[in-house]
This record gives C-alpha cells, sequence and structure tokens, in this order.
C-alpha cells in the first residue's frame, strides 16, 4: 500500500535487521508513526494493546515476536514462554496461535545456534505468504465484483458496504475483505465502499476510510446502525467482511456488529460475502457459537471515544453518562447459513465443511 507516495507493508525489519518496525494503528488516522519492537514483551503489548490489530497482522507480529525473544536465549525453556506470552495476548484470532504453531514447530528440533536464524527466516516468510494469499483473495475477489458490475448498467456505481478493517493494515499487504475492491478500483470498476464506522474503537472510521483515501476509492462513513437502512433502499449490492476465525463448518467470527449486517442482508437478499486466508480457519472447531472464545475488551473503550478536537488536537472524550457501567465483547458469530460465500486464496467456497474440504482436502484431513 502506498502513503504519501511511498509502498508499505505493515511489518518490516528496521535498520539494524533485527529489530521489528510496525505502524502505530492507534495513532492512525491522524498521525502516521512506527514503533521499534526489540523485544518479545514488546511484540506481545503492541498486539495486546491494539498498536498492531487484525487477525493476520496480530499472527505475523506475533512470529516476530518469537524472533525476538530467542536473541536474548534459545532454549527450549525461553521458546515456550514467549508462545505463551504471545499466545495469551488476543483470544479470538485464530492466526495468532496458527503462526505461533508453525514458529514452535520450525524451531523447536533445531539447535539453539540456529534457531534465531530460522525463526527470523520463518517470520519473514509467514509475512510474504500473507501478501500472496491476500493477492489471491482480491483476484477471487474481483470476480464477483465483476460479477455484479455486469448486472447493472455501464458506469453505474457498485454499492459494497464493509465492517471493521479487513485491508491493508489488518494484513501484512493488500487486506482480505478490501482486495478485491483495490483490484476492482485499479481495473477502472466504479466501486463505492459504505464504511461502518465500527465502534466502539472505529476500526471502519479511522482505519478502512484512511486506507482507502489513500488509495483513491471513493468511499462513505456511515453509522454502525445505517447499513441496514440503506439495505432496505437498494443501496448496497454487496457486504464483504474479514474474520478472526472461521470454524471448519463456516461460522465466521469477526467484529462485534458483523452479525447485525448478515441478518440485515439476508432479510435484503444483499449477498454477504466473508474473505479469509486458510490460516484462518480453525478446522478444530465446528460449532462457532459454542466453542470461538470471544474477546471482552475494557469498558473504558465505549465509554470513551479518542479523536481530535476542532483544535487538532488528540483527545479522548467521554460519551456515556457518568457512572453507567458498560460491557464491550469484541467479537460476534455470524452463522454460517448467513455467508453467501467464503472468499478464499483458492476461491469462493459456500460457507461449510463440503464447501472448505473441497478447496482445502489436505488441511480438512488433519482435521
Ligand atoms: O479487533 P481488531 O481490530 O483486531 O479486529 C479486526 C477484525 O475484526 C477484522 O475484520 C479481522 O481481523 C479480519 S482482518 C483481515
Amino acid at each position: 500500500m502506498k502513503i504519501a507516495g511511498k509502498a508499505y507493508r505493515t511489518i518490516w525489519l528496521g535498520e539494524d535487521g533485527w529489530s521489528v518496525v510496525v505502524i502505530d494503528q492507534t495513532r492512525l488516522p491522524f498521525s502516521f508513526e512506527t514503533v521499534r519492537l526489540t523485544q518479545v514483551q514488546e511484540a506481545a503489548d503492541a498486539i495486546r494493546h491494539m498498536i498492531v490489530r487484525g487477525a493476520p497482522l496480530i499472527g505475523a507480529t506475533a512470529a516476530y515476536g518469537v524472533a525476538l525473544a530467542l536473541r536474548g536465549d534459545a532454549s527450549d525453556a525461553a521458546l515456550e514462554r514467549a508462545l505463551a506470552l504471545l499466545g495469551a495476548t488476543r483470544p479470538t484470532a485464530v492466526n495468532l496461535h496458527w503462526a505461533l504453531a508453525r514458529m514452535r514447530a520450525r524451531l523447536i528440533e533445531l539447535p539453539e545456534t540456529e534457531r534465531v536464524a530460522a525463526a527470523y527466516a520463518e517470520a519473514a516468510a509467514i509475512c510474504d505468504e500473507d501478501v500472496a494469499l491476500c493477492r489471491a483473495i482480491g483476484e477471487h475477489g474481483l470476480g464477483l465484483i465483476r460479477t455484479i458490475a455486469a448486472a447493472k448498467p455501464v458506469g453505474e456505481r457498485i454499492n459494497i458496504l464493509t465492517h471493521c478493517n479487513a485491508g491493508w493494515l489488518a494484513t501484512v499487504d493488500w487486506g482480505t475483505a478490501l482486495a478485491p475492491i483495490y483490484l476492482a478500483h485499479d481495473a477502472g470498476i466504479p466501486v463505492h465502499v459504505w464504511v461502518d464506522e465500527t465502534r466502539p474503537r472505529n476500526q471502519g472510521a479511522a482505519l478502512s476510510a484512511y486506507e482507502l483515501g489513500a488509495h483513491g476509492v471513493p468511499h462513505t462513513v456511515i453509522s454502525d446502525n445505517a447499513g441496514g437502512h440503506l439495505m432496505q433502499h437498494g443501496e448496497v449490492d454487496m457486504v464483504i467482511v474479514g474474520t478472526d476465525r472461521t470454524t471448519a463448518t463456516g461460522d465466521v467470527a469477526n467484529k462485534i456488529g458483523t452479525y447485525l449486517k448478515a441478518l440485515a442482508a439476508h432479510d435484503n437478499g444483499v449477498p454477504f460475502y466473508v474473505a479469509l486466508p486458510s490460516p484462518t480457519i480453525d478446522w478444530s472447531l465446528s460449532d462457532g457459537l459454542a466453542e470461538i472464545p470471544i474477546e471482552e475488551r475494557a469498558a473504558g473503550e465505549v465509554t470513551h471515544l479518542r479523536g481530535v478536537g476542532e483544535d487538532g488536537r488528540p483527545g479522548i472524550f467521554q460519551v456515556t453518562a457518568p457512572g453507567s457501567p458498560a460491557a464491550n465483547p469484541a467479537f460476534d458469530v455470524t452463522p454460517a447459513r448467513l455467508v453467501t460465500g467464503l472468499v478464499t486464496e483458492r476461491g469462493v467456497a459456500p460457507a461449510s465443511f463440503e464447501g472448505l474440504s473441497r478447496l482445502f482436502p489436505e488441511l480438512a484431513q488433519e482435521r
């Protein structure tokens, strides 16, 4: 993704060749700042405090966190400590556990002297693969957008609604749900994106709007409650969102509020797609509602909003009645029956075990 003419991934190695640099997503969209991670604890804090967020980027950061941990001590005990520390940061995104399991499998049999180099190489491979997976998701999703465009009068805009941020900032590059939109825009298809603000942390208003704007994609930020109304009035041709964990049976955990959009889409006959790379599939689960752990975050994210004032100064503002308690479940589960299709790096699958296992037979087999 290009920001002010310069191409960026969301995570890269510092000039010293070993520290890990990430974009501080808590500062966006008002300030583009980077943070240098030098210890595993800093990587864990970056994930926990959402300096980095989005399932694939959480996994990539954790992988580099393992490499940072091993620089000081490459023993089995240090490796297991790092895996436990990083694995406890955020509960819902399965990419975190996928990346840590992959790091462990790669490193545990190696002599200690070889572990640091192997850890950096594996983390880099996870990042490069994520870019390729997201690009492939983009190509398959582009096919869906082309089909919708073909059914409309030439030049009429295609309205796509998205929730949260499943774009470049949530991955290493391209994004999942936003990748097809970028490719469609680049192909000259007149796409316009309805961006759900995505309370409480406003990943839509702050992050999706920021990156869509940087890429020149026409978009409009809407309040979280506007999507159903727009669908009732024929203003949404397609919904596409990301996911933090999708079961083997196609149930989808994503940012809180996704389920309500799926319900509204179902009621209005609007296709509801979920974009995901295969590391987001949890093949061990078959009942999303019962089995996917849902992160509960601090009530302060609901009671207070971050923003900038009219004078351009950043601030945190209380928006609830003083003393009122608040609850903050960060994700919800959309049942497979409400999902039109899963857009993966290998194509679009029905949201079912049959659909996923047809595309990923080797992964389904390991189940
Ligand atoms: O709490 P966040 O910001 O990490 O939540 C992110 C999402 O819900 C994304 O939609 C999901 O991780 C998919 S990212 C490609």
